[in-house]
């Protein structure tokens, strides 16, 4: 079995996967169900992973995603994306109040006083901040998916290059869900580039 180095040294962002190629459900899956373990601010989990394989989808996600190959040859994309409904009684708080307070048995005072800092966070920040921070957080599912993704030698690449609006668009989200990161997935059809990477001297700084 390959050590976490070795993955980081195995993947690469892949530009071309083989189109016939494809990830079983199965196994999709359960590198989301990995992913959906990653940690996260307070635990809230304000994110949705949106999984689209449907080919005619995809075409209408071409110009979304500026034409980038991955959208049509990958097995799968996994839209990352960050949800700001965090208030109200259907709210993210709501419901991951809820769910610790019935598995970690918390009491009713417990989840009172953690609802309302959890509320007061949320509603200390303008919709601009609380989008950025939310978008933040799903950078580390993301990684999760990749290393996942890699352990099973499948390949991956983590994708920025879209219009967030459009593909918003395209997959009808309501308003308060928001595409930040995609992710493509499925088999290699290029040679991996060697690595670029700074020296470890210069990316670390020992303050001993
Ligand atoms: C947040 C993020 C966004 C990226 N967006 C794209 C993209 O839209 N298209 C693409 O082909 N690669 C994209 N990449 C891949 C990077 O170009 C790639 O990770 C980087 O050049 C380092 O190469 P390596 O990952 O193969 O080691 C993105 C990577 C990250 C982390």
């Amino acid at each position: 079995m390959k050590t976490i180095k070795e993955l980081m040294q195995w993947r690469f962002a892949c530009q071309h996967f083989d189109a016939e190629k494809k990830i079983s459900e199965d196994l999709l899956k359960d590198l989301l169900d990995t992913a959906r373990l990653a940690p996260n601010s307070f635990g809230i989990q304000a994110w949705k992973f949106i999984v689209v394989t449907d080919m005619e989808l995809r075409k209408k996600l071409m110009p979304a995603c500026y034409n980038q190959p991955q959208v049509m040859e990958a097995s799968a994309l996994v839209f990352f994306c960050a949800r700001t409904d965090l208030t109200g009684e259907n709210g993210v708080i709501a419901r991951h109040v809820k769910l610790s307070h019935d598995v970690q048995g918390r009491s009713d005072a417990q989840s009172a006083g953690f609802s309302k800092m959890l509320n007061d966070v949320a509603n200390s920040k303008s919709p601009e901040e609380l989008k950025t921070w939310l978008q933040k957080q799903v950078y580390i599912p993301v990684e999760a998916l990749i290393l996942a993704a890699a352990e099973k030698e499948i390949d991956s690449c983590p994708m920025e290059g879209f219009s967030p609006a459009e593909v918003a668009k395209v997959l009808e989200l309501p308003e308060y869900i928001h595409p930040t990161v995609l992710v493509s997935l499925g088999y290699r059809n290029m040679e991996q580039p060697k690595k670029v990477r700074f020296p470890l001297e210069e990316v670390v700084e020992f303050r001993n």
